[in-house]
């Protein structure tokens, strides 16, 4: 897989159709970008060539990407350049492309919805999290201090002052504190807790306020 896309992102830059008639490769799957519309491209499969269109809601990026060589389309400023894409939404409901990330309340929300194939498919984010829809994806709560509540959220008090002697002290301006279990440990930044988890190799240690290996 690594090694495809490596091909993939050479060959893209490299390669327009003009100098495209047959497949360059012999075997294997390769994929280029079509050199005026953003979200076709074309496909190489063990030598034999073909036109491909991303589906709804989606672009040729030459990155692998959400389905089939293609990526969400909000990137398409950035990669698109001059290759044609229309963007205008295909429904005016849940899923407003075919594929998408959509916030599913416009107040905070620690869920969002996916849509593959036009079908909403509502997933939470990590515990801790909340969705930002400025990234299309999942964010600290004190990021989003408009809508949310990062206390409510997190389920966590930063305290007003921290004793300057205390363990949490030494990691001042982002004092810690035990999170509520052995994976995961609380953050405070302005006075706004996160939950940071330690990730599953590693198990909070309340001695050193750190993640440890276990
Ligand atoms: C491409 O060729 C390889 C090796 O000959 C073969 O294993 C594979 O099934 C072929 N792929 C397709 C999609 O025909």
């Amino acid at each position: 897989m690594k090694f495809i896309s490596f091909i993939i992102v050479i060959a893209s830059g490299a390669l327009a159709l003009a100098q495209l008639p047959h497949c360059p490769e012999p075997i294997g799957e390769q994929a280029y970008a079509h050199p005026e519309i953003c979200d076709q491209f074309f496909l190489c499969v063990n030598g034999t060539l073909s036109l491909e269109t991303c589906e709804n809601g989606l672009v040729f990026t030459g990155k692998g990407g959400v389905h089939n060589h293609c990526a969400y389309n909000w990137n398409h400023e950035v990669d698109c350049d001059k290759r044609q894409y229309d963007p205008t939404p295909i429904s005016s409901g849940v899923c407003e492309y075919q594929f998408g990330i959509y916030e599913d309340s416009p107040d905070c929300s620690t869920s969002y919805i996916k849509c593959e194939y036009g079908v909403p498919h509502q997933l939470p984010c990590e515990r801790g999290l909340v969705y930002d829809q400025r990234i299309h994806g999942c964010n600290w709560p004190d990021l989003l201090l408009e809508k949310c509540n990062p206390e409510a959220v997190v389920g966590f008090k930063c305290p007003a002052k921290v004793d300057p002697n205390s363990l949490a002290a030494r990691f001042w301006p982002f004092p810690r504190f035990a999170g509520p279990d052995r994976h995961s440990l609380f953050l405070c930044t302005e006075g706004h807790p996160r939950l940071i988890q330690c990730g599953e190799e590693k198990i909070f240690d309340e001695s050193t306020l750190t993640c440890e290996d276990a």
